[in-house]
């Protein structure tokens, strides 16, 4: 990839957001422990040092070797990184005398460097460390401070080395985007050709010489990845790229059909594999949510490898997996061993499947995945779609799994989805959704005592899913739905709505 940045990773919560940071300034960057540097320096026009939890005074903490990097690439240091750039300089760094965390001001700044272009003194800065920097490095030049810190930025005189103890890649530090613009653009000459319609076209050029004339089977799931990823390979490969959309009988009303039209109406060779009765038979009287996941993710397998064997010649695999799943970051708990997130996506590879694998996504983010998919003309339906789970309704039906149960469940989601669409508020929730309660509770209906189902609707705001928070969904749109519910759908006479944040609670109930 021409004009990548490389982002060496200290273990700072914070690192994979200096990379969005830098993507979203259209510049391509890829994050490595610090530990596993790459072997071939000279692909990069930058490195960028992130912040870490630890002290560089601590013994265990981060001290790599930085003379193949410091003076030879144009390099930028955050916060760690600055303060173990001055460590490894010469320079001293100690525990401060105030606590320096959140919000300060920049001041005394050396406005004639163009590492402050467009940035003016007072400017906002964010800041979260301990120790301080007290003796600048060999040949060190102060830069800027803050009331609290002397040496809240700095550069290595004769060198594209800067540094700086606050985070640029936080929302707080007002202009920090505009630094990493002034360091990236204006100083290291890093080209700004970054786009979705740049990826796009080289990485359909990539797979196509990557695949020549083979045959790659893809497992859609209806989502915005597989979706995505199903895009740049027929746009790559054409009719060699073999779809696979399974209905494992879990998904929500009408979806199978309605979703296969969708792919076929964009030209995908893809075949609908109707394998309900076979997940369902299986998940029979099976309520453990963990054991529910284990059983939906080896039939699905079982049916995959099954479908896969029917296409003649078929070499590779292809997984919709995007950036968070394979980035090694460095475990701020366990040291410096690295740590790789498993993924959700087809759930690995059994290795009696012998194909090999292509992940046309695997260097994007969320919001470009998004990005790429609209500027290949993906369905704006398709590509706004709230995510949905893997195993589907399975782990929204607490305890056991019956048709009747999914019917009904069924039934109750597409009345509160499609009433969020219809009331305009679907895309303000990120994602929405209904659980079947394994409780009966008492109710009237007529002059009739009734003893029915309980369900629970779930509607929240997240960014990643990683953490959320419920939506205050207006009281008439809630009462209209609970009617709705209740008098359209047989067996529910009572709708709850949750109220609950992740964490401490999840998204999911099971
Ligand atoms: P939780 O419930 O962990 O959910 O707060 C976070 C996000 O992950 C989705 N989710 C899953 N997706 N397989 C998946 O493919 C799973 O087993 C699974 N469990 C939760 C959930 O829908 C939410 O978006």
């Amino acid at each position: 990839m021409q004009n990548n940045v490389l982002i060496l990773d200290f273990g700072s919560q914070y690192t994979q957001l200096i990379a969005r940071r830098v993507r979203e300034l259209n510049i391509f960057c890829e994050i490595k422990p610090y530990n596993k540097p790459p072997e071939d320096l000279s692909i990069y026009k930058a490195v960028i040092l992130s912040g870490s939890p630890f002290s560089v005074r601590a013994e265990d903490a981060p001290h790599p070797d930085l003379s193949e990097i410091q003076g030879k690439v144009p390099l930028l240091a955050v916060c760690y990184g600055a303060q173990y750039l001055a460590h490894f300089k010469g320079g001293n760094v100690s525990p401060s005398n105030t606590r320096e965390y959140g919000r300060a001001n920049l001041s005394y700044i050396k406005s004639e460097e163009a590492f402050f272009d467009n940035i003016s003194e007072g400017s906002q800065v964010w800041m979260s460390h301990s120790d301080t920097i007290k003796v600048l490095p060999t040949n060190g030049v102060k830069l800027a401070s803050t009331n609290d810190v002397e040496n809240a930025a700095y550069k290595i005189e004769g060198e594209d080395t800067y540094a700086i103890q606050f985070h640029p890649e936080v929302y707080h530090s007002t202009d920090g985007k505009q630094l990493l613009e002034n360091f990236l653009v204006h100083i290291a000459g890093v080209e700004q050709t970054w786009t979705p319609a740049a990826f796009v076209e080289t990485t359909v050029d990539y797979l196509r010489e990557k695949i020549g004339d083979e045959k790659v089977i893809l497992g859609l799931s209806g989502g915005v990845d597989s979706s995505v990823a199903a895009m740049l390979l027929h746009r790559a490969i054409g009719k060699n790229l073999h779809c696979i959309f399974v209905n494992n009988g879990l998904l929500r009303k009408d979806e199978f059909p309605s979703v296969l039209k969708q792919y076929e109406g964009m030209g995908l060779n893809v075949k609908g594999v109707d394998a309900s009765a076979r997940f369902l038979d299986e998940l029979a009287g099976e309520s453990d949510p963990e054991k529910k996941r284990k059983i939906i993710g080896r039939v699905f397998i079982e049916v995959f490898d099954d479908e896969s064997h029917l296409v003649t010649n078929a070499k590779w695999l292809a997984q919709g997996t995007i950036y968070p799943d394979v980035i090694e970051s460095v475990s701020a708990t366990g040291g410096p061993s690295a740590t790789i997130k498993s993924h959700h996506n087809v759930g690995g590879l059994p290795d009696f499947m012998k194909l090999s694998v292509v992940e046309p996504l695997r260097m994007l983010f969320k919001d470009e995945v998004r990005r790429v998919g609209a500027s290949m003309g993906l369905d704006p339906l398709l590509l706004g779609r709230h995510p949905f789970p893997g195993p589907g309704l399975a782990i929204r039906i607490l305890g056991d799994i019956t048709r009747e149960k999914v019917a009904i469940l069924q039934e109750v989601d597409a009345i509160f989805i499609n009433g969020l669409k219809e009331a305009g508020l679907y895309d303000d929730v990120w994602q929405a959704g209904a659980m079947l309660l394994p409780v009966n509770s008492v109710g009237v209906m007529g002059d009739e005592r009734t003893y029915e189902k309980c369900v629970a609707l779930r509607a929240v705001e997240s960014t990643d899913g990683m953490t959320a928070d419920w939506v205050n969904l207006p009281y008439e749109f809630l009462q209209k739905t609970s009617n709705d519910i209740i008098n359209k759908v047989r067996g529910v006479n009572r709708v709850v709505y949750d109220i609950s944040s992740k964490p401490p609670a999840t998204i999911e109930w099971e």
